[in-house]
């Protein structure tokens, strides 16, 4: 295993769109670190040029102890679980054929249906001239860390798109290398088998002690198996940090909604002698922890809200109600804003009718209104 180390990468694709813009970070070696961000925010772009597949235009990737920039892809020494969507017919990968044919002996989704998964798993080690007992070896350990030792003699038409999962992260597996690129490897799974699938990866992961790098748009996964967690939004960098640091302490208004769910609430306002007044005068709140004044941007989880009255609350009009079992979800308005709160289940006001709500005075986030990034 290794670490994996980026230093001011960019990549700038040839018809100029910038899609990654100074990604510096360290993957720690037997680190599992996941990247998250919205659709298109450059995550598979950054994946695939620590595996090779794409040029880097400036900056530097280490894996190891080596600047891998110009090692082609076959000599890096990681194996990648690519998206599935990168392989369809309609969206023939942005690499070209012939670097696409080693990554297709690297690891992907699409297993070669006339092969077992025995020879599935087994393919790329005979490639690489492993001796018949190594290759076994690999291959029944693997199998039995995935609990497929039941399904070897198996097509892959045979097995359910789990197993099917399964094994392609058992080819991964098998090649023992410094590190694995998972590429939303889940994403084709039903909710039921990614989760299972997800915590399955996560015991792989403690056992492996492997370097691990995840890419996924789903916060809940990131934030489930993400040791830290890489958040980006349009080719930037957003934040770095444990999924406990993020959630408490989001460093900017983008980290602050994309992480958690329901989504934090937002509400534009003004501070003034220790009071917050939002922007249309509906809510008005006492607060302490932000001495400057003028125009801000004020943030709270659904869970840090309450109903009822008491210092820090407001009178709301109670829009839809939604039982989730143990809590409810709460929707509300007051003038131009809109916020859910998250609740144990208790009596209600009516819908149409007002509704206190009483938000947590030790559980406000502020941003600023221009730039996003937190002020408190
Ligand atoms: N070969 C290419 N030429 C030009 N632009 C590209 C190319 N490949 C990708 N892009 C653009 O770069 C951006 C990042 O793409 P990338 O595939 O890395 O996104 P992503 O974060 O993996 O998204 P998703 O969650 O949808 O998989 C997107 O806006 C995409 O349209
Ligand atoms: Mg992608």
């Amino acid at each position: 295993m290794a670490r994996v180390a980026l230093a001011g990468v960019r990549k700038v694709y040839d018809n100029g769109f910038v899609a990654v813009e100074n990604a510096t970070f360290d993957i720690h070696d037997g680190e599992l670190m996941v990247l998250v961000g919205p659709s298109g925010c450059g995550k598979s772009t950054l994946l695939r040029m620590i595996a090779g597949l794409e040029t880097v235009t400036s900056g530097t990737i280490t894996i190891g102890d080596r600047v891998v920039n110009d090692v082609p892809p076959k000599q890096r020494d990681v194996a990648m679980v690519f998206q599935r969507s990168d392989h369809t017919p309609h969206n023939p990968i942005h690499v070209p054929p012939k670097q696409r044919d080693i990554a297709m002996v690297f690891q992907n989704y699409a297993l070669y249906p006339h092969m077992s998964v025995y020879d599935n798993m087994a393919f790329g080690l005979k490639l690489r001239h492993l001796s018949k007992e190594e290759i076994d070896q690999r291959v029944r350990r693997s199998a039995s860390m995935l609990g497929l030792e039941t399904v070897l003699a198996r097509k892959p038409r045979q097995l359910s798109g789990g197993q099917r999962q399964r094994v392609a992260l058992g080819r991964a597996l098998v090649r023992e290398p410094a590190a694995f690129l998972l590429d939303e490897p889940l994403s084709n799974l039903d909710a039921k088998l990614r989760l299972q699938t997800r915590a399955e990866i996560a015991r792989l992961h403690q056992r492996l002690t492997a370097t691990m790098i995840y890419v996924t748009h789903d916060q809940i996964e990131a934030m489930t198996l993400g040791q830290r967690i890489v958040v980006l939004d349009a080719g930037r960098i957003q934040q770095i940090d444990t999924p406990l640091n993020l959630y408490r302490h989001p460093a900017n208004r983008f980290v602050a909604g994309f992480i958690g769910s329901p989504p934090m609430n937002f509400i534009e306002g003004r501070v003034d002698d220790g009071r917050f007044v939002a922007n249309d005068g509906s809510i008005a709140l006492p607060v302490r922890q932000i001495a400057k004044r003028g125009p801000v941007v004020l943030g709270i989880r659904p869970e840090h809200i309450m109903i009822g009255r008491n210092g820090t609350s407001a009178t709301f009009t109670l829009d839809l109600i939604e039982p989730v079992g143990n809590e409810v979800f709460v929707y509300a308005t007051a003038g131009g804003n809109q916020i859910v709160a998250r609740v144990p289940p208790q009596d209600m006001p009516q819908i149409g009718r007002p509704i206190d709500l009483t938000f947590d005075a030790k559980s406000l986030h502020f941003f600023e209104p221009e730039s996003g990034t937190r002020m408190a």
